[in-house]
């Protein structure tokens, strides 16, 4: 089947061009930034440029595909880019693309916690994202994958960043709340399963992994994975607030905003085992599996702490080589 992919560079889609090629689907890659399309071996997958917010490329870029999959997003807000321009208006385009290209499907990835409730601006434009998908008339698979780690993530990175400085961990809050991390080997893995498959069809599924972890528990697991002992200082949310918006308008890549404060403060898991039910497997845990984080140097810590840059997340690991081959799902 030939499969138009969005943000195949990133962190999440350079490991769902390996797994749907493993599954022996044809791929082609709408790229963004030109020349990041390198990391690929140019002899298996074909390359279109464009942006999702340009629905003239994405006509060029769509012709005869079958399926589509739409991984981009953004988790911060970007100068003139607002959340609601990349996602929603960014699916509809995409959507709209699909569906004159003929195409049978359009597998999209969303975010655990995509609600209504404007109060949270990430999760409020994934749900405006998943309305576009679910009312565009095509057969649809959405995936709704919780905190994703694995080499190149943002997430514990950051937290091996913190753990990295210092004896005492910073924690906004009370970090109890829990989330359902899950390995980015397992969500590409459940990306390239849906593409195809009936089963999947006309639904929205969390993706979590194995364990609820509180944010405390992830500090713990992080300084354990480096070998470091830590004590947590935990900071008042109201303290924190002001400090990320004034952050936010002065960092080029604030280490924290108002909006994942204000999500830090919401229950992020799946109530049953949907993962597991939907696509036959046990994803990875945590603990054992995050051994990468041993990467972040004191000044990886340092560069992230002043808001200045993710250490080296873009060009690690995950090539699209050719794979081995996995039978179709
Ligand atoms: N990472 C997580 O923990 C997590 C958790 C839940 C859900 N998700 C969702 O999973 C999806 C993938 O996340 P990720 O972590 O892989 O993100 P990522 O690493 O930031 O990758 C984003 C991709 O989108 C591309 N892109 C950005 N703007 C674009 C545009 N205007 N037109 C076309 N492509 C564009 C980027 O290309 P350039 O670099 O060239 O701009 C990149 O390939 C997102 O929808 C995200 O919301 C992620």
């Amino acid at each position: 089947m030939l499969v138009l992919l969005t943000g195949a560079t990133g962190f999440l889609g350079r490991r769902v061009v390996r797994e749907l090629m493993a599954r022996r689907h044809q791929v082609r890659c709408l790229i963004h930034s030109p020349g990041k399309e390198r990391i690929f071996d140019h002899r298996s997958v074909e390359i279109q440029y464009g942006s999702v917010l340009e629905p003239d490329a994405l006509k060029q870029a769509f012709y005869d595909v079958q399926s589509v999959v739409h991984l981009v997003g953004i988790i911060r807000p970007r100068r003139g880019l607002t959340f609601d321009a990349m996602h929603r208006q960014g699916t509809a385009n995409v959507a709209a693309a699909a569906k004159e290209a003929g195409a049978r499907e359009l597998v999209y990835v969303s975010a655990m916690g995509a609600t209504a409730d404007p109060a949270y601006p990430y999760l409020h434009s994934k749900r405006q994202a998943e309305l576009e998908v679910i009312n565009s008339g095509l057969e649809y698979t959405i995936l709704r994958p919780s905190v994703i780690f694995g080499e190149g993530d943002e997430f514990m990175t950051a937290l091996a960043g913190l753990v990295r400085l210092g004896p005492l961990t910073p924690v906004i809050g009370g970090g109890k709340n829990r989330m359902q991390p899950v390995a980015a080997d397992d969500v590409a893995r459940c990306v390239a399963a849906s593409v195809g498959n009936s089963t999947v069809k006309k639904k929205t599924i969390n993706l979590g992994g194995p364990h609820r972890l509180s944010y405390n528990n992830l500090v713990d697991e992080a300084a354990l994975a480096m070998g470091k002992r830590r004590r947590r200082i935990h900071i008042p949310a109201p303290l924190a607030l002001p400090a990320a918006a004034v952050m936010e308008r002065i960092l080029p890549r604030p280490p924290v905003t108002v909006g994942q404060i204000k999500m830090l403060g919401i229950r992020n898991v799946s109530e049953g085992r949907e993962l597991e039910q939907a696509f036959g497997f046990t994803p990875k845990p945590v603990r054992g599996n995050i051994d990468y984080i041993n990467a972040v140097t004191f000044g990886d810590a340092l560069r992230m702490t002043l808001g200045l840059s993710m250490p080296n997340r873009r060009q690690d690991s995950a090539p699209a080589r050719t794979p081995p081959p996995r039978p179709a799902a």
